[in-house]
């Protein structure tokens, strides 16, 4: 199927931590595009299992839960955040712990549960243009996308990334605890047989390693918008 005349997109993928969700939400709203957190789906889907005592390790059971669940994204009282409702409950904070990231990523790794939020991701391209954040973006749900970005950073700096982020929150966690589990969540990602987190062939790869945001942001923007040679 030709897209060449549907919104364009710009791709995000990236491992944990590498600066994916923050710098997607600023891009889109630069450009006045869409945003699309594919991650938050298969964390809302875990978070649904979860809450209704299924077993995460149950292939049907979890693509069954993943067509069920009912996935809102809705704009949240502090200017620029989201907040999204599983199932009519507002269960945005729980969805950023990294338990909920680590059961986001076993279901991930099943090929029925993808399939089954394949149609809702699709959805999200509109006019003037959607930015979508995740890890198959650029592989898999977007192949065609005119634009494509891979964050990268090194694991000690995506552990503190994650660190400060889940502090700030309030949350009781432990830089190297965190970091043993961000690693073993990519591992996983990495290496799973469906969808795994790998750079698209045509993806510009970026390390932010020792970048502060604004220039990662204006990094990406350029992928859009290049600048005219000097
Ligand atoms: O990006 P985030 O940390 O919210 O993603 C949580 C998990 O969801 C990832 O570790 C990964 O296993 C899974 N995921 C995925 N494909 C995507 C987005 C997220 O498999 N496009």
């Amino acid at each position: 199927m030709s897209h060449a005349h549907s919104a364009p997109v710009l791709t995000i993928d990236g491992p944990s931590g590498s600066g994916k969700g923050t710098v997607s939400a600023r891009v889109a709203g630069q450009l006045g595009w869409r945003l699309l957190d594919s991650g938050a789906l298969y964390r809302a889907v875990g978070y649904a299992a979860g809450m209704a005592g299924l077993d995460l390790s149950d292939v049907d059971a979890m693509a069954r839960c993943a067509e069920a669940t009912r996935i809102q994204f809705r704009a949240g009282a502090a200017e620029g955040t989201t907040r999204v409702i599983v199932n009519g409950h507002d269960a945005t904070d729980e969805l950023r712990t990294e338990t909920a990231g680590a059961a986001a990523s076993a279901i991930a790794a099943m090929a029925p549960v993808r399939d089954a939020l394949v149609a809702l991701q699709l959805g999200f391209r509109k006019a003037p243009g959607l930015v979508a954040d995740g890890r198959d973006m650029g592989t898999v749900i977007f192949p065609d996308a005119a634009f494509k970005v891979f964050l990268t950073a090194s694991a000690s700096e995506r552990a503190k990334r994650r660190y400060k982020q889940l502090k700030e929150k309030g949350l009781s966690v432990t830089l190297a605890g965190l970091q043993r589990e961000i690693e073993a969540r990519d591992n996983r990602d990495a290496s799973r047989a469906v969808a795994p987190l790998k750079p698209a062939a045509d993806a510009v790869i970026v390390d932010t390693t020792g970048m502060g945001i604004d220039d990662v942001v204006a990094k990406v923007l350029a992928v859009v918008h290049p600048l005219p040679a000097a």
